[in-house]
C-alpha cells in the first residue's frame, strides 16, 4: 500500500461522524424509555470502571440542537447515530412510547434541516432489560421481538432515513455481552455466546425484510467489526492459528451473511456447542443487503501456543498503541477492505467505525491538541483512499466518534471524540483533529444527497 499517494475520494463519498445512544444520550428516566441492559450492568457494582454509567454521558437527548449544529459547523455530511430500542418500546414488546419515537422524529428534522444525511443504526447494544430478563439474545422469541420494533421506527422515520443498520457488531454482542460477561449483560460460556450470535444475525435478517417492507427503496445493511489477523511468523502453526481466530472473529459473521453458512472449520472446533439454527434460518442470515458496514481500529497478530493449544495474542514491540492498547495499524484496514471485497464482494462498504483513543487534555488557551488522533486519521483515511484505487467499492466513512462518550464497560476513561467533553460542564470543544477532518471534508465536492 502507498501511503504517500494525495488522499482521493470518489465525488459521492459519504463523510460522516458516528454515535450511539446509550453512550451520548443521558436521559435514560426521561420520557417514558424503559430500562436497558447497560442501565442495570452500570448499576451492578465493578461491572464499570469507577461504576460509572451512562445516566447522563453527553446529555445529546437535550442537546441534540446544539450537536446538530456542531456537526454542520464542521462541515458533517453524514450521521450515524443509534436508536435505544428501550425509549420506543420500553418493554422491549407491546406497548409503543411515542415520546421515544417524537426524539429521533425532531432529531432526523434537525440533521435534514442542515442537510446531514442520517444513517440509523437499529441495534447498538442497549436490550430493553424486559427482554433480557426473558433470556434476551439466548431467547429465539427476542427475534420476533427486534423485526415488531424495527418496523414501527421504519414506519415513522422511513418516509426521511433512508440507510437504515439493523445490528451493531454481532461479534461484541455475543462474546462481550454472553460469552465473557465483560459487557452487558454480563453471561458467560461458549455455548450462549453461539446462540447470541445466531439470534443477533437471524434478527439482521428479519429486520432487513422489514425495513424493505416498510420503506422500498432504503439502503439496508448490518455493521460487522472485523480485524485482520496475521500469523507471528511464516510457519504452518502460526498460520493455521491465524486461520482459527479469523475463523472465530471474523468469518463466523460474514459467511453467514454473505454465503448462508457457518464456517465448516469453526463448527467442528465448536463441536457440542451448534448454533440453534432451525429450517430456513440461514437463507433469511443472507437476505441479500444494500451495503456491509465495517468497523474497525486495529490488526491482531497471533501465534501458535503449544503449551495452552490455542492461539495466542502477540504485542508488537516498536508500533504505536492507542489507550485502548489497540495498535495503530492503517495498512490493517486496507488489507481487510480487499479482502472482503474478495471473499464476500458486498454492493458498497462503509466504514462505520475508526478511531481512536488518548488521554487528551484541555491546554491553558481552552484548546485540546490531540496529533496521535490525527496521525491516526491520516493514515486509516490513506488507506481507505488506497483500497478505493484498487477497486474496493468503499462508499463512506465515518469516524468514531463525534463525542467523547461513555466507552462501555471503560466508562468515561477512554476518549474517543474528534469533540472534546467535558464531563463537569458539558461544555464541547472541538479538537485539533476535528478542525483537521473538517478541513478535507470541506475540500472534498458536495454532490447532493439523497432523495
Ligand atoms: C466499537 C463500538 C462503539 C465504540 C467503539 C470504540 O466496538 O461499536 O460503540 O465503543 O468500539
Amino acid at each position: 500500500m502507498d501511503m504517500t499517494k494525495e488522499l482521493a475520494f470518489p465525488p459521492h463519498f459519504v463523510w460522516g461522524a458516528a454515535t450511539a445512544a446509550y453512550q451520548i444520550e443521558g436521559a435514560v428516566y426521561e420520557d417514558g424509555r424503559g430500562e436497558s441492559i447497560w442501565d442495570r450492568f452500570s448499576a451492578t457494582p465493578s461491572k464499570v470502571r469507577n461504576d460509572e454509567s451512562g445516566t447522563i454521558a453527553c446529555d445529546h437527548y437535550h442537546r441534540y440542537k446544539d450537536d446538530v449544529a456542531l456537526m454542520a459547523e464542521l462541515g458533517l455530511r453524514a450521521y450515524r447515530f443509534s436508536i435505544a430500542w428501550p425509549r420506543i418500546i420500553p418493554k422491549g414488546r407491546g406497548g409503543i412510547n411515542d415520546q421515544g419515537l417524537d426524539f429521533y422524529d425532531r432529531l432526523v428534522d434537525e440533521l435534514l434541516k442542515h442537510g446531514i444525511e442520517p444513517y440509523a443504526t437499529l441495534y447498538h447494544w442497549d436490550l430493553p432489560q424486559a427482554l433480557e430478563d426473558e433470556g434476551g439474545w439466548l431467547n429465539r422469541d427476542t427475534v420476533d421481538a427486534f423485526a415488531d420494533y424495527a418496523g414501527i421506527v421504519v414506519r415513522r422515520l422511513g418516509d426521511r432515513v433512508h440507510s437504515w443498520i439493523t445490528q451493531n457488531e454481532p461479534q461484541v454482542v455475543s462474546w462481550m455481552g454472553y460469552g465473557w460477561g465483560k459487557h452487558a449483560p454480563g453471561r458467560t460460556g461458549q455455548a450462549n455466546a453461539i446462540a447470541a450470535a445466531h439470534h443477533v444475525l437471524l434478527a439482521h435478517g428479519r429486520a432487513t425484510d422489514v425495513i424493505r417492507r416498510e420503506s422500498p427503496g432504503a439502503q439496508v445493511g448490518i455493521t460487522l467489526n472485523m480485524t485482520p489477523i496475521y500469523p507471528a511468523s511464516d510457519s504452518a502453526e502460526d498460520a493455521a492459528a491465524a486461520k482459527l481466530v479469523d475463523g472465530t472473529g471474523n468469518r463466523w459473521f460474514a459467511d453467514p451473511v454473505f454465503r448462508g453458512e457457518y464456517p465448516a472449520d469453526i463448527l467442528e472446533l465448536y463441536e457440542e456447542h451448534a448454533p440453534p439454527i432451525r429450517n430456513g434460518d440461514m437463507r433469511i442470515i443472507s437476505t441479500p443487503i444494500d451495503f456491509l458496514g465495517l468497523n474497525n481500529y486495529s490488526r491482531n497478530v497471533v501465534r501458535a501456543d503449544p503449551a495452552s493449544g490455542r492461539p495466542a495474542h502477540v504485542r508488537v514491540e516498536d508500533a504505536e498503541y492507542t489507550d485502548m492498547d489497540w495498535e495503530v495499524y492503517p495498512e490493517g484496514l486496507h488489507d481487510l477492505l480487499v479482502r472482503v471485497h474478495r471473499d464476500y464482494a458486498p454492493n458498497r462498504i462503509y466504514v462505520t467505525e475508526n478511531g481512536s483513543s488518548f488521554r487528551d487534555v484541555r491546554m491553558h488557551d481552552g484548546s485540546v491538541q490531540d496529533p496521535e488522533r490525527q496521525r491516526y486519521l491520516e493514515g486509516y483515511l490513506a488507506a481507505c483512499s488506497s483500497a478505493i484505487g484498487e477497486g474496493v467499492p468503499l462508499a463512506g466513512y465515518f469516524v468514531w466518534s463525534l463525542l467523547d462518550n461513555f466507552e462501555w464497560a471503560h466508562g468515561y476513561w477512554m476518549r474517543f471524540g474528534i469533540v472534546y467533553v467535558d464531563y463537569r460542564t458539558l461544555e464541547r470543544v472541538p479538537k485539533e483533529s476535528a478542525r483537521w477532518y473538517s478541513d478535507l471534508i470541506k475540500q472534498q465536492p458536495n454532490v447532493a444527497m439523497h432523495g
